[in-house]
């Protein structure tokens, strides 16, 4: 990432990240995903120093750094701990829409609850029967004089369980499919708003995942946030600012997976020599830099346009979309690299395995990616 870093603010905020995931993450990771905990101490922690907000504007309480320099953060963190890392750039990606399209009173909302006291925030579009096509919502959103009442499911939730605040999308008119749903800002103690099953995931354990339920929640018509209709384009603009967030959080699991192969590879001596002399990983090691350095670049170019307020949309799927399968590929040959050490949950290279995984999902699968890039291409 060196080359990457231009700003001594940048570097500094970057050392300071690094400290705080080797002290305060990286030794305890691997017991947090022996048992499936999200490690709310740290998190909160993390929240005070505000990385959930890296890149808000200052009047509003964030740090007014930029993206980029958001997505280097990120980088660094994952390292330590990329369900940990989420917490704080899912908790960014919830608040896009509210930023961009809320009202200024939505906004201070916003900014009081997530950027100020520091709580967390979830993104909440996926339903049971709506992953990749989430204009297919099913959950309703009734108006009632000056009130709406939010019936329905959410699944596969992060933070869910401990989020102060959701940006929730519901249909507002089933009759019109994806231009029918409309945004809304949920706060936690809102009552009929429980949290349901907590998902037991093979990787990205450290991460809270859970399903919402939505029982006759009344939210006041002042959480709608633009207009009823517009619920759509805001979660795609929240995931256009999200999928680089995601790329730079696998770029930081990639990273890791391939410095503990390198160091891996000079102490282990097969046939009287360190394995690292051998061309065969050595190639290994230049393939998983070369993934890793490609899609870095793309990461960062799709972090300045959203910095540069230039559309994002097509750059923001290709840097997620390249980072998550470069991360996968490079977590599976530092695996390979191990060999049967690599496979054992003494070396932290499987668990960067299972953690990569989910990045080649979430945010939209990759495949859905794909669909974005044509479908900007064709356009
Ligand atoms: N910004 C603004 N508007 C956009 C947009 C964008 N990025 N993308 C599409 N739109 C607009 C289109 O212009 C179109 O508007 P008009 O009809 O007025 O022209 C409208 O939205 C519909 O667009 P499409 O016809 O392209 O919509 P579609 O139904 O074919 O779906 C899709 C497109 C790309 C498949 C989209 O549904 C998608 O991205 N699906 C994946 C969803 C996803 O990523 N889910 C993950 C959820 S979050 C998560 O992972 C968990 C977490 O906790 C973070």
């Amino acid at each position: 990432m060196a080359f990457h870093v231009h700003t001594e603010e940048q570097r500094e905020l970057i050392d300071l990240v690094r400290k705080f995931g080797e002290s305060e993450i990286r030794p305890h990771a691997a017991d947090w995903d022996k048992r499936g905990e999200c490690p709310l101490n740290v998190i909160r922690a993390g929240l005070e120093m505000g990385l959930q907000c890296l890149d808000q504007p200052e009047e509003y309480g964030g740090a007014g750094l930029g993206t980029k320099t958001a997505c280097m953060v990120f980088e660094e963190l994952a390292k330590s701990d990329a369900g940990v890392t989420c917490a704080f750039s899912v908790t960014g990606t919830a608040a896009v829409p509210v930023m961009k399209y809320g009202t200024e009173e939505q906004k201070q909302l916003c900014a009081d609850i997530l950027f100020r006291k520091g709580g967390l925030g979830s993104f909440c579009l996926t339903e049971p029967g709506s992953g990749s096509d989430s204009g297919a919502s099913r959950m309703t959103a009734v108006r009632q004089g000056d009130s709406y009442v939010l019936n329905g499911t959410k699944c596969f939730i992060t933070n869910g369980g401990y989020a102060e605040l959701y940006f929730v999308i519901a249909s507002t008119d089933r009759s019109k499919g994806n231009k029918g749903l409309s945004g809304f800002l949920v706060t936690r103690d809102t009552p009929g708003l429980t949290v349901g099953k907590e998902e037991d995931k093979c990787g990205f354990r450290t991460s809270n995942t859970v399903e919402l339920v939505f029982e006759d929640v009344v939210v006041p018509a002042s959480c709608r946030v633009g207009r009823e209709g517009d619920g759509f384009k805001q979660a795609m603009a929240a995931l256009d600012h999200g999928r680089p967030y995601i790329g730079a959080v696998a770029l930081g699991v990639g990273q890791r997976a391939l410095e503990e192969a390198i160091a891996y590879s000079k102490v282990r001596s097969q046939f009287g020599q360190p394995i690292c002399n051998n061309q065969a990983i050595r190639f290994m090691l230049a393939d998983m830099e070369m993934r890793l350095e490609s899609a870095r670049c793309l990461v960062y170019h799709a972090a300045e346009l959203i910095d540069q307020h230039l559309p994002v949309t097509m750059n923001g799927s290709i840097a997620k979309c390249c980072a998550t399968d470069a991360a996968m590929q490079v977590a599976l040959d530092a695996v390979q690299i191990l060999g049967g050490y690599g496979y054992m949950r003494e070396y932290p290279v499987e668990k960067l395995m299972r953690d990569a995984k989910i990045f080649q999902i979430v945010e939209g699968t990759n495949q859905i990616q794909r669909v974005v890039i044509s479908g900007q291409l064709l356009k």
